[in-house]
Order: C-alpha cells, then structure tokens, then sequence
C-alpha cells in the first residue's frame, strides 16, 4: 500500500496497538498487559507492514520490586505510586483520591480515534480524541472527562495530552519574554527533573509561549528530528518538560494545576483544550515551516460565505492611529491621517484607543462602549464614509473584558469584576478585569459588541486586553466551585467570538494584549491576526519576529512602520529600513503620517506597492531562517518561498558592521534546482556580481553576494526571485 491510500488510523485487534499515520509522522500506542494506553512510538513514518507486539509496562529502577511509573501512559491517572507527572488527578467525594485509567473501548473516527479509559472501580470516564492530519502529520489531542459517579468530583490537574519521546540528549526550545520584549527563543540542554512553562495570569501571557520543541541533541535550524508542540488554550495554561530517570522525555500540558479545581457533578463532563504534536526531521525550521502552514489550513478562521475552504487571504495593509494620537482622537485628526494612509495604498483604516466614553486617558471609559459625543459628534458614521469613500475598509479598538473603575458600567455593576468580596481589588493600568465567567457579564459583552457591528459598518475589531488577572474570585458561585473561573471564561471569550463570527461573518479580529500577550492555537481559532508586541521599533522587531516564526506563521504577524527615532528606545532608522523590517510580516502603517514628507510619503507608496505584489509568497510561503538576528549577530537574513516554488523573497538586514566583515553569501533555500530564477531587487541594490538569472541550483549552491557597500548601522535589502 502506498503511503497516501494507507488509512490514517489502524488498530491491531490481537496486538491492541493504535497506530496513526500522516504526512511523514506515525504515531503509535497500545493498551499494555496492565491494561493501561502506552504509547510506543512518535517520528518519522514507519512502512505500512510494520507491526508492534503488545506493549510491555515499564518499572522503576530500583533494587526492590518496583512500581511501573516509568511507562509512558498516554493519559495516566494520580494513582497506583505514580510518580511522574499525572495527566489527571481527582478528588473524590469521600477523600478518595486515587485514581487509576485503564482501557475500556474506542471507536475510530474519520481521522483518528477516540479511546475511553475508566478507573479500575470507579465511573471516571475519559476519552481521548486523537485526530492526526493526513498531510502534515500534526496530531490534535485531548481529553473529556465524565463523572457518571453518583457524588461530585474535584478535578484538580488534568491535561490535554501527554507526549513521549525514548531516552536520549535533546535541547529544549521555547519563547518567553515581557511587555515590549516577546518571542525570546531559549535553548537549553534537558536536564533530568521537571521543566515548567507556564501562565498563571488568566490569559496567554508575555512571558511565557504555549509551545515547545525539542530537538534530538544540539539546536540546528536545518538538520536533525524536533517533535513540536502548541496548546490551544488562552487561560491559565502549564506546559511540563519532565526527563525522568531513565532519562526519556515526557511532556504533558493542558490547564494550569495552580489553584486549579473543577467539580464535576455527577453526569457532567470537563473538555480540555486540543494539544497539536508534530514531528519534522529538518531541525527547527522544518517544524516551524509544517506549523505554519497547518496554522493556515487548520486553525485560522476560514473566510465565511466564500466556500468552506477558503483559506484565509494575506492580510489587508493596515493604518493604524495609536503611536500617531495615542486617545486624542477625533473626527477631523483620523480623516486627516485616513486621506494620507489611502495616498499610500493602504488598505484598512483603524482607529484605536479613545474613541469611547469618557475617554481621554487610562483612567477611565473602558466599560462605556458609546461613541463620545464630544470627539465625534455625528457619531462614527461620517468617518467610516469617508473611509470607505477613500477607498479602504474601517477597524475599530476594542477591549471588552475591562473595566475602569471610573465608568458607569462600574458604578453600576462593581460586582461584575474578578475579586473576592470584601478584599482590595488590585488595579493595573487603573482597570479592573470583568468575570467574563459569568453569564450577565458575557451577555453584556456579546451585546454592546453585536450592536457596535450591526449599528456600524466596521469590518475589523482590533480585540485587546491589556491586564493580568488578579483576586480570581466568583462569588456568585459556592465556594468550592468559584475555581471553575479559570476554564468558563475562556469559554465565553471564545463562545462570545464564536457567535460574532456567526452574526458578522466578514469581521475580522485581531488578539492584541498589550502586544503579544495573547498569542495561542486557541484564540487563534477566533482571531485572524495578532499584534505581536507594543515595541515597534524596527531593529528590535527582527529578533522578536524571528522567534514568533519558530511557532506562529508570519501571516498573522502585524508589524507596523512607525516613527523615527522610536519612541521605546530611541533608535533612529531610515523609512526604507522600517518598512522592510514590517514587511517580513503583515504590513502595517502606525506613524503620525500627516507629518510625513513628499519623499517619505513616495518611498512608503511604493513599497507598499511592491509588498502587495510579493505578500502572499512572505506570509504563506515556506520560511526560512537564513541568518538569524540572536545573540548578537551582526547579520539577518529570511527568504520565503510559495508554495509551487515559482516566487522567493529575500530580506537581508545589517545592524552593524565591524572592519572587514562583509554580510556572508546568502545561500537561498527552498528552490526548485532545474528551474531558472530572475533576481529583482525590491529594496537596496545591494547584490553584487550576481546573473540577472540563474538556476535554483545556483542560487542555493553558489549563493547570491551583497556588495561591499552593503555595510554600516540598520541596513536592509530586499529581493524578489521569480521563476522564468
Ligand atoms: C495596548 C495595545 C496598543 C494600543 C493600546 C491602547 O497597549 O497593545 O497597541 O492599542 O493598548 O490603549
């Protein structure tokens, strides 16, 4: 049988092994003598006559006769000495707290399975969903978990998905970073013990990724097997490395255990989030290269009433008011920006913070979602006209889940907030967090946002979130259930997008959190892009979107031109060298451009107008990190590549160069080697000595030179290869 007619899942009835099989990837497990699910194999994919014995539970290392936590249980239990990381652990309503899954049945689906586990005397039902990819092998796991008992039950960890990768040296990558500071890429040797990496803020966060990587032995961008990782959850979420003491690998992730508790009723149930897994044996750019373009196929919002598989679009080029008026907002200062955003070529108009309430500064408004009869008086029609009329659709900043205390949504609802009655409640950016949780609170949310949309023709809601939680109560609720705010409102943010995205089909959003604080395979469901980062400084954005591309696709990554020199730290930059570090992603405009000049004005029209023409190729083609901007490198350089390899766009950047040191060939990537190729410079006529036109095979083997003047402080050059 050929790979593509193998089906993607086959279970072996005499074995008991499960084996799934997309793109390159098998994945394999099997219920062991013990009866427990273990799993027996993840890589590369295996021939289709292969076959497994049953598995063989595994015990400790000890002298004495030993428990057997060292096998690698798919969804294991907190039971029987289990000493690793539990996938769930209960409490039951006598104090029972000792819970062990074992095989009970499973039923295979169109892409996978779904096999149920029960413990070995009590109704704790859970079913693992397994659904693999048949192109990309990227595998989406998770859990539902049912309490058929006749008391209620605490769930107080329970995972979406365990991963296990043999013994062996691996690094292990992930992002991590702060406000104005995401997508640090960390490498580190796995040590033995427990790796967490982890939110305990509600949401995403800054500073820490839900996804992972780990690569066999040393980090390498082109070489060597990585099994990769995202969880689509955008609450509290834990990720836990784990090298036990046989030195294998396990990696299990779902909700955050920290002050996790759910009860479960009896008949009720608890969906966990999906945990995507992918494997490639090209090093890290290869993971990031089948993330991407699952991301694209599969998690994205598809483009509603235009087909069930239309893929979503590249962008639109996007104005976007913040760093030119911050809240002063008004009619006449956005039509004045809009009318110079559309002589650009911009494609969308977004007016940001301030346009609301009582609106002037972070003190207060947020909560009154009205137009502010002082800054735009004839409400916001007039300006959405003229946006239209300029020829560009309009967007709007929003950020629903907030309150300041000075505004009358609080003085009229103080209890709709997280908090616990009668303590303080912390304020941060002087707003307070509303629980979205509850159903008044969601029903307040979803309306103001539904009849801004109906009432406005907005095609776009710029979705921002711009604190931590804090004081996590719901009192609402008996208190040994007000835990369950960790999961239900996230549901709500997700069911709340969900029902718009069904009422307004054509609006688009994008998951902004004061920058990147909210970027996961969750919202990424709802959201059709997201703000990367509140530092839009050109220089610091090239290794900030060096390590959003290890998880995310670039095209979801807005990046935005603004003013020089940067407001954050003060760097002064050429226009062309803003605009090219912006085009790496999806591009925006977000500086006071009413003050822009004729040249600046020429210079940004036409590399807007080269961007367009190339955008598809940058944000939904195959990247490759040629040059990466970390640890102090003097150089940086990507190339992306379509899909049929008839196009290519390279970027390279300087930041400053020494005496003598001249930017390395840039060995280009991805081509097809028989093909002829024409060089076009987009940006900077900074190639040297190189054909007009050549073979894949030359550009990737010889490679293509920089001149010797391609040197100095942020510089940047852009080419276009078009197959002949
Ligand atoms: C956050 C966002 C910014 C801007 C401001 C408005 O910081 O990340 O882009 O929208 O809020 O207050």
């Amino acid at each position: 049988m050929t790979a593509s007619a193998q089906p993607v899942a086959t279970f072996n009835q005499s074995t008991k092994i499960f084996r799934l099989d997309g793109g390159d990837v098998s994945y394999v497990f099997g219920v062991n003598s013990r009866g427990e699910l273990q799993q027996l194999y993840w890589g590369g994919r295996l021939g289709a006559n292969d076959h497994f014995p049953q598995a063989e539970p595994m015990r400790e290392w000890a002298s004495f006769d030993s428990s057997y936590t060292t096998t690698p249980q798919e969804y294991a239990g907190w039971g029987a000495g289990l000493f690793v990381e539990p996938a769930l652990k209960v409490t039951f309503a006598d104090g029972n707290r000792d819970l062990v899954l074992h095989y009970e049945s499973h039923v295979v689906t169109p892409d996978g399975f779904d096999v149920v586990l029960k413990d070995i005397q009590r109704a704790v039902f859970v079913t693992l969903h397994y659904s693999m990819d048949p192109k990309m092998g990227i595998l989406a796991r998770s859990a539902t978990i049912e309490n058929r008992e006749a008391q209620p039950i605490t769930i107080e960890q329970a995972a979406a998905a365990a991963w296990a990768l043999p013994a062996g040296n691996y690094t292990l990558n992930y992002l991590t970073g702060r406000w104005a500071g995401e997508w640090t890429l960390n490498q580190e040797t796995l040590r033995p013990g427990e790796r967490l990496i982890e939110s305990r803020r509600g949401s995403t966060s800054h500073q820490a990724n839900p996804w992972f990587a780990i690569e066999a032995g040393a980090p390498d961008e082109n070489h060597g097997e990585v099994w990769f990782g995202a969880l689509a959850w955008s609450g509290s979420w834990r990720i836990t490395v784990e090298k036990d003491q046989l030195d294998a690998v396990r990696v299990t992730g779902g909700f955050n255990p920290f002050d996790f508790g759910y009860v479960l009723h009896p008949g009720e149930s608890l969906e966990t989030p999906e945990f995507y897994g992918g494997y490639s044996p090209d090093g890290l750019g290869g993971a990031s290269r089948i993330l991407h373009h699952y991301e694209i196929a599969h998690i994205l919002p598809h483009r509603m009433g235009e087909g069930d598989n239309a893929a979503p679009r590249p962008r639109p080029v996007i104005y976007n008011s913040w760093e030119a008026t911050e809240m002063n907002v008004t009619e006449a200062g956005q039509i004045a920006l809009a009318e110079k955003a559309a002589a650009l070529g911009v494609d969308r108009f977004v007016m940001d913070d301030g346009w609301f309430g009582q609106r002037k500064t972070d003190h207060a408004g947020l909560g009154d979602w009205y137009v502010n009869p002082v800054k735009f008086p004839h409400g916001l029609k007039p300006l959405i006209d003229k946006v239209h009329a300029l020829g560009m659709d309009f967007g709007l900043w929003v950020e629903p889940e907030m309150v300041n205390p000075d505004s009358d949504l609080y003085r009229k609802h103080p209890d709709w907030v997280l908090n616990f009655s009668g303590r303080p409640r912390s304020e941060e950016r002087n707003q307070l967090v509303l629980n979205l949780a509850r159903p008044d609170v969601r029903a307040y949310v979803f309306g103001f946002l539904d009849k801004l949309l109906t009432e406005n023709d907005i095609a776009f809601l710029k979705w921002d979130y711009n604190r931590n939680w804090s004081e996590p109560g719901w009192d609402q609720l008996p208190p040994n259930e007000e835990k369950k705010v960790y999961v239900e409102f996230t549901r709500n943010l997700y069911g709340i997008l969900a029902e718009l995205k069904k009422r307004h089909p054509k609006v688009e959003f994008e998951s902004c959190s004061g920058g990147g604080g909210r970027v996961d395979l969750g919202i990424l469901k709802y959201a059709d892009e997201v703000w990367p980062s509140d530092n839009t400084d050109p220089f610091d954005r090239l290794t900030q979107q060096d390590g959003f591309t290890y998880a995310y696709t670039p095209q979801i990554m807005m990046a935005w031109v603004t003013d020089s020199p940067h407001w954050l730290n003060k760097r002064s930059t050429s226009l062309e060298y803003r605009l090219l570090s912006s085009m790496q992603g999806s591009l925006g405009i977000g500086a006071n451009i009413t003050k822009w000049n004729d040249e600046e004005m020429a210079t940004a029209k036409r590399l807007i107008a080269a961007y367009h023409q190339v955008q598809k190729t940058i944000v939904q083609g195959d990247e490759y990190r040629l040059i990466s901007p970390r640890n102090g490198s003097e150089f940086s350089a990507t190339q992306t590549v379509n899909r049929d390899k008839s196009q290519s766009v390279v970027f390279a950047f300087i930041h400053s160069t020494q005496e003598g040191r001249g930017f390395p060939r840039l060995k280009l990537m991805g081509l097809d080697p028989a093909a002829e190729y024409a060089l076009t410079p987009i940006e900077g006529n900074a190639a040297k000595d190189t054909p007009a036109t050549a073979s894949g095979a030359w550009w990737m083997n010889h490679g293509l030179d920089m001149s010797d003047d391609f040197r100095g402080d942020f510089q940047a050059a852009a080419f276009r290869l078009d197959r002949k």
